[in-house]
């Protein structure tokens, strides 16, 4: 779908969410999100907590499961996606605070494999993710699953590749700063999800989500492994959808 603009698209995305947890929360079951972070989805976000503090929606049947975080990385740092979530939404809603999920970046280098397969765990033990959000980086990544992640790849500790770091060098004042790993849900992960809503705002996007929906599928643009899913919706602005 490609809206004129972001603000547009991201407040009719925050819509079909709140429609998913008011119909859950009418038939008594829990809501299970899949959030990203990064600047896409902040408006998305900011939505959300309108239409909590104005409109009364509550996110007490919500369950959630982020992408990805840094690692290693404490959560109070500046940039850390648990930081993140807090300031653009958890801080600001009623979710229960046993429900938020969030890669840990403190974990031991040798329990991480341990903490990822207890990630995927907890996603099956939720009855798995109702809705996946994503945005997409420059290397065709999602979640932070870089070029060489395979379609069946887990939850693990990957390597950042050299472009995500020039690209987060700004929110770490300088790319010598910008953490070389980070834990990440798999690509086989994400496509477990019963839906999945891939956001794109933006010219410089546009090259890689012309790839994501019209190149062949291949390791070296794992954003294009969502081909495969049967719910998919990319949810573009003008700009991103440029060279469709
Ligand atoms: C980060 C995140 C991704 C995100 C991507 C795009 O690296 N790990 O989940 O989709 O970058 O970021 P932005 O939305 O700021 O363009």
């Amino acid at each position: 779908t490609i809206y004129p603009d972001s603000e547009e698209a991201s407040v009719a995305v925050a819509r079909d969410i709140a429609t998913l947890i008011r119909n859950r929360a009418a038939e008594g079951r829990m809501c299970v999100l899949g959030l990203a972070t990064g600047s896409t989805p902040t408006r998305m976000y900011e939505e959300l907590v309108r239409l909590h503090q104005e409109e009364g929606l509550s996110f007490q049947n919500v369950i959630s499961f982020n992408l990805d975080e840094y690692y290693p990385m404490q959560p109070n740092s500046l940039q850390s996606y648990v930081r993140f979530m807090h300031e653009y939404l958890f801080d600001h809603i009623d979710i229960r605070p046993e429900n938020v999920h969030i890669p840990d970046g403190t974990v031991r280098q040798e329990e991480v494999a341990e903490f990822c397969r207890h990630y995927e765990e907890q996603i099956r033990a939720a009855g798995g993710i109702d809705i996946q959000i994503l945005g997409i980086g420059r290397t065709g990544h999602i979640g932070f699953n870089e070029p060489g992640s395979g379609a069946a790849s887990r939850t693990r500790l990957i390597t950042l590749d050299h472009i995500t770091r020039t690209d987060a060098a700004s929110d770490f004042y300088g790319e010598e700063n910008v953490p070389r790993r980070a834990i990440t849900m798999g690509v086989g992960t994400i496509l477990e999800a019963h839906s999945i809503v891939l956001l794109a705002w933006g010219e410089g996007k546009a090259a890689v989500v012309k790839r994501m929906v019209e190149g062949e599928m291949t390791d070296s643009v794992p954003a294009t492994y969502l081909q495969k899913h049967p719910e998919v919706s990319v949810i573009l602005d003008d700009a991103a959808a440029a060279e469709l």
